[in-house]
């Protein structure tokens, strides 16, 4: 596969800037290389060093965790950093275009909005799958972007696996991005695995969910060595602080919370899914393979205010296209969903 043709010629060129950690990689000696403070930080734990730019233990721990290897990494500033640099790398203003499949992650279309980029809108079907014909008819050869969202937010259902594969197949003018930002969640396996069969696909992935760990900020995109070194290319040096990488290492060290957690979030789900299905004014609680379940109900927007009054928020996505009248809420702890349900029957009896 010849990636030059579907990126950028100024980033294909693009000379790096390198840093005084990119140069110098040893960890003993006297650092008088990069103009940091020698005294420490003022506050108990000392900050004063750089980070290692490319974040190499964490990799490690990743490539052992996804089976893959460390040069098909990038780590980013949350998801939404390597979104951005994607688009940067793949599209000109003007010429190219991305497609997106609304209703999803909103991000996408800000992204692109920032960077100036026409985006082709393919909505999903009523059952919330892709349009596969209606998505191939619309790409053309300036197309260099294919986000697919599996699960999707904010429907939370996968995407047929055929469907995806037969876009691979059929799309040759750039990328397929899949955000398996829930995969965690689901029992669909993940397309990183899959990356050796299909070099033009980029999987995205991220610690903010199933890890617990949404304030630290640590995304990761899966893709072709080659795709990752542009990617590492273009970010800026230091894009992961010192103090996520050490808090990340020791989380991806024992896994056990990442597990207890995702089997508890399930278990709710189910639980809260029996919960609202008795309540005559639930229309429907759509499958979800993720950490919410987006659910049609009557009046959603009236509930939706009165569970804010009762300070329960959960996200009304009732003016979205495909979503009318219905509300995405997050499975909380059992004390939670509880509160949420007896909120729904106290609004509808009243
Ligand atoms: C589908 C999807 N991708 C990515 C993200 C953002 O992930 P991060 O926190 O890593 O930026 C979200 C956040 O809600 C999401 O729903």
């Amino acid at each position: 596969m010849n990636f030059e043709n579907f990126i950028l010629p100024h980033i294909w060129n693009l000379k790096p800037y390198s840093s005084a950690r990119d140069e110098f990689k040893g960890k003993e000696g006297v650092f008088l290389d990069a103009n940091e403070n020698p005294l420490g930080s003022g506050v108990d734990e000392n900050w004063n060093r750089y980070p290692d730019p490319l974040q190499l233990a964490i990799k490690e721990q990743l490539a052992s965790l996804k089976s893959c290897s460390i040069d098909q990494i990038f780590l980013g500033n949350g998801s939404d950093e390597a979104i951005d640099l994607i688009m940067r790398m793949t599209c000109q203003t003007g010429i190219h275009n991305i497609i997106l499949c609304p209703p999803t992650y909103g991000m996408y279309e800000v992204s692109a909005n920032i960077n100036h980029i026409e985006q082709r809108k393919v909505s999903l079907t009523k059952e919330y799958q892709l349009d596969v014909e209606g998505i191939l008819q619309t790409i053309d050869k300036n197309t260099r972007l294919l986000f697919l969202c599996s699960p999707n937010n904010p429907t939370g259902n996968k995407l047929n696996r055929s469907d995806i594969y037969k876009l691979i197949e059929s799309f040759h003018s750039g990328f397929v991005l899949i955000d398996e930002a829930y995969i965690d969640f689901s029992d669909e396996p993940s397309f990183i695995l899959e990356l050796e069969k299909f070099p033009q696909v980029i999987v995205m992935q991220t610690l903010s969910k199933a890890y617990g760990l949404a304030s630290l900020r640590l995304g990761m995109a899966f893709a072709h060595p080659t795709i990752i070194s542009l990617l590492n290319k273009i970010k800026p040096p230091y894009n992961i602080g010192g103090a996520t990488q050490e808090i990340v290492h020791k989380a991806l060290a024992n896994t056990t919370f990442k597990d207890k957690a995702v089997q508890l979030i399930l278990s709710e789900r189910s639980r809260l899914i029996n919960n609202l299905q008795i309540i005559p004014e639930v229309l429907h609680i759509y499958p979800s393979d993720a950490n919410f379940l987006l659910v049609h109900f009557a009046r959603a927007n009236e509930l939706f205010h009165y569970l804010i009054e009762a300070k329960l928020i959960t996200r009304n996505r009732s003016t979205v296209a495909l979503c009318e009248d219905s509300i995405r809420i997050t499975i909380g702890i059992s004390e939670e969903n509880d509160k949420l349900v007896q909120l729904i029957n106290q609004f509808y009896k009243a």
